[in-house]
């Protein structure tokens, strides 16, 4: 077995950061279309940064791995910084064997994440 599928599977095993948060800063939550999974994220938010996140989520194994996966990757990164998170991010962390409807799964939790950042700047 590869060493990215160990780590998906890993993250789709034991998820990291997965649950409920009292009074996040920022959330959002969102489905893939295609299938119906989906991905809920919770930030605490202070001065620019992201202090702690939750999330939720049902679905396939990359989504909910890629969601684990970036759970650990926002916690101290600004949010400047995850508005600036692309494609090429999420391959990295998960290997770069996704066809494009795997691709669509592992982006969901990114695009959640970037959501409830959206919805925290128009408050
Ligand atoms: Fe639904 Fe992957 S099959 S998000």
């Amino acid at each position: 077995m590869d060493i990215y599928r160990e780590n998906v599977l890993d993250h789709y095993k034991n998820p990291r950061n997965f649950g409920n948060m009292d009074k996040p800063d920022a959330k959002f939550k969102d489905s893939n279309p295609l299938c119906g999974d989906e991905v809920e994220f919770y930030l605490k938010i202070d001065s620019g940064l992201i202090k702690d996140v939750k999330y939720h989520g049902q679905g396939c194994a990359i989504s909910q791995a890629s969601a684990s996966i970036l759970s650990e990757k926002l916690i101290g990164m600004k949010i400047s910084d995850v508005m600036k998170l692309e494609k090429e991010d999420v391959t990295a962390w998960l290997g770069s064997e996704l066809t494009p409807s795997r691709l669509k799964c592992a982006l969901l939790p990114v695009m959640v994440a970037k959501a409830a950042i959206n919805e925290f700047e128009k408050k």
